[in-house]
């Protein structure tokens, strides 16, 4: 594969919508030949003594160990940052001392000073660092992006979680074959889970993409956990521009009849969090996940329906009968849900290296 001559380096990288599709072919490029690198032992130091900050307000696995292990790997560090060593930074004119005691930081100060001393910026922050109100810890990872000339990448917020996507569609093109992606019905489900606050970022991201690359995507909802509006007319768009197909439907059945590929996962109402209430109404969305526990569940009888598809999940799942996902299927051997894991540290090798390092 040629990949096509684009001007990458410095480029934040928090939605793939502001990526054109060749952009993207590019970094999966990257990530497909650092891959089979990789895997005879050799890695370029491409990142030689460049540092990657992670700016980490909520917990992580995949995440930081991914991108981490990339940056030694690729011959930089990456510099580890939480609430418990930091200032978190916070939107606004004036830092904050909370109730709890802990001292913050204006994003202003912080993006500048960490502008000048690294090379790329990754943050995740959604849910209660963000006060659970949709749409504002995409605007703080935004406002980073407004301040510093390095690039930002989003490492999962309350809207996008676009490292995923990128390994999730390389994991599925591994499996089905890069050019037999064309008529495939992927499905991205919600599914029961016992939290209330998940976030949408994964079902956002993975609709976005995956109706760029020629799949025909399903995603199905209970009509309360809809997604973002402006997402779905995003996937509509993206998927007429390709020449694939988007529908919607809010049945778990349905949705799953003749799946070549399923996603079921678990999100929060967006209806009852801030901007549309006033405050975050959590016994209302338990209340809601009462209401459908059990019969959003990925088991064997619903795979019974699919075409033999493969399962899929970001992780971490919540495996047990009546939540996310049933034993049986996580462990069956249509579960590709550790290649996905793996594919994070080689799909993200290949943003770093075009964003931080590449003449792209
Ligand atoms: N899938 C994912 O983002 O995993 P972590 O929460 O462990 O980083």
């Amino acid at each position: 594969m040629v990949a096509p001559k684009t001007k990458l380096f410095g480029k934040d990288f928090i939605s793939t919508q502001e990526w054109e599709k060749g952009e993207l072919d590019t970094i999966l490029a990257i990530a497909d030949q650092l891959k089979t690198m990789w895997s005879y032992g050799y890695m370029p130091r491409i990142l030689d003594r460049k540092t990657l900050f992670m700016l980490f307000y909520n917990a992580s696995l995949r995440t930081r160990n991914s991108f981490e292990a990339n940056m030694t790997e690729l011959g930089g560090h990456a510099h580890f940052l939480d609430a418990s060593t930091s200032y978190m930074p916070v939107l606004g004119n004036e830092s904050v001392i909370t109730p709890e005691g802990k001292s913050r930081e204006r994003v202003k100060d912080a993006a500048e000073v960490l502008d000048r001393m690294g090379h790329a910026l990754a943050i995740r922050i959604f849910g209660a660092p963000a006060g659970h109100v949709y749409g504002a810890a995409n605007g703080l990872i935004r406002e980073f992006a407004n301040l510093c000339t390095i690039p930002i990448i989003d490492m999962d917020c309350d809207m996008y979680h676009p490292c995923q996507a990128m390994a999730d569609l390389m994991t599925i093109r591994e499996h089905i074959g890069p050019y037999n992606l064309k008529g495939k019905k992927f499905v991205m489900s919600w599914a029961d889970a016992p939290s209330p606050w998940k976030p949408l970022a994964v079902a956002h991201s993975v609709t976005l993409l995956m109706t760029r690359y020629g799949l025909d995507v399903t995603l199905a909802y209970p009509k309360e956990f809809h997604v973002d509006p402006k997402i779905e007319q995003q996937a509509k768009e993206n998927a007429e521009k390709n020449g694939s197909e988007f529908e919607i439907v809010h049945d778990m059945d349905e949705a799953f009849e003749g799946a070549d590929i399923v996603y079921p996962k678990g999100w929060t109402s967006i209806d009852y969090l801030p901007p549309k209430t006033k405050e975050p109404n959590i016994n209302k969305i338990k209340e809601l996940l009462e209401k459908y526990r059990g019969t959003w569940t990925c088991d064997a009888e619903k795979m019974k329906k699919t075409n033999n598809a493969y399962y899929m999940h970001c992780l971490p799942a919540d495996v047990k009968p009546g939540y996310e996902v049933t034993p049986e299927v996580i462990d069956s051997p249509r579960s590709i849900v550790i290649d996905e894991a793996e594919n994070r540290l080689h799909a993200q090798r290949g943003i770093l290296a075009a964003t931080m390092g590449g003449r792209y």
